[in-house]
């Protein structure tokens, strides 16, 4: 079954203002029913700190309730470079050494809430991706439910090559998409998925010249707006629980779903 965590648009939170925004490298831009994320620091290849991934959880919690579709963007030649590298120089002061589990454990849930809430069944996420997206940026196009990349897109699972984990709630949409051996192929060896590459494996739904990316995710998105709000909520929640569930589950759960669909488009004739 679904997340119940990331089932439900929370109740909503003061936006984060201009000043919270450009500290986490971040533009925000509400346009109607479409929201524009923009990593906002191309100088350094949008490079995430931990303000990056608050500032996202934030404007998740705060995203008003008229938003039906969130693009997310990178300013400049990459869509984002991963963490910032200069987090860890001094011996990665900002880092827990995990000596304290249960508060690592907290910290690390709070961060993943920036790249959660891109899955809630009221929105539909579209990650466009030029250039670079290593690590958490690589991360952040996985929890977007459509990739639209251009020509000259580059992913590439980099942290085990740092001693880490992917641990920004990648893993998951990963092997969803790929399978767990490519999955492991991937992210043991660090290498990096071309474009053409990453449409074949599924990585990315649409690949375009550089130069297009943003007539072709302006093209979607119309598309995506022109279906009926609650049946597009409805459809993507009963997708993302269909890998978890069995086919009685999952026939059970579309009856569900009908019923709330009828009733929203029929219930007048009966009252
Ligand atoms: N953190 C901090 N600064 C960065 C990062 C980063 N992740 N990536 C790029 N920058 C900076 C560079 O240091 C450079 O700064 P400078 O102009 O002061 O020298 C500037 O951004 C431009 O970077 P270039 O390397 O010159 O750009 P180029 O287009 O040639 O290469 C690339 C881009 C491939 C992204 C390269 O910068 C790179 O490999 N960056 C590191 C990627 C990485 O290992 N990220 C960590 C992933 S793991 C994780 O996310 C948990």
């Amino acid at each position: 079954m679904a997340d119940a965590n990331i089932d439900q648009r929370p109740e909503a939170a003061t936006a984060p203002g201009e000043a919270e925004l450009a500290e986490a490298g971040l533009r925000l831009d509400v346009d109607g029913a479409v929201a524009t994320v923009t990593l906002d620091r191309p100088e350094r290849r949008n490079a995430m700190t931990f303000a990056t991934w608050r500032g996202l959880a934030a404007i998740g919690r705060s995203l008003p309730a008229d938003v039906r579709v969130v693009v997310l963007r990178g300013a400049g030649p990459s869509f984002s470079a991963g963490i910032d590298l200069s987090m860890f120089s001094g011996g990665g002061e900002g880092f827990s050494d995990g000596a304290d589990a249960e508060a690592t454990d907290r910290f690390i849930a709070e961060l993943q809430e920036g790249y959660t809430w891109l899955r809630r069944p009221e929105i539909v996420t579209v990650a466009a991706v030029q250039g670079h997206a290593i690590g958490g940026g690589f991360q952040l196009a996985l929890a977007c439910d459509i990739r639209v990349a251009a020509d000259d897109a580059k992913f590439c699972m980099k942290e085990p090559a740092l001693g880490l984990v992917p641990d920004l709630t990648g893993t998951k949409p990963l092997v969803e998409i790929v399978g767990v051996p490519r999955a492991l192929e991937l992210c043991l060896t660090a290498r990096t998925v071309l474009a053409d590459e990453a449409a074949r494996l599924g990585l990315a739904e649409i690949v375009v010249p550089r130069d297009d990316l943003d007539k072709a995710v302006s093209d979607l998105v119309t598309a995506l707006l022109a279906v009926d709000g609650g049946a597009a909520a409805a459809t993507k929640r009963l997708l993302w629980q269909a890998p978890q569930n069995t086919l009685e589950e999952q026939c059970a759960a579309e009856r569900t779903e009908q019923i709330g669909r009828l009733r929203a488009l029929f219930g007048s004739r009966t009252s």
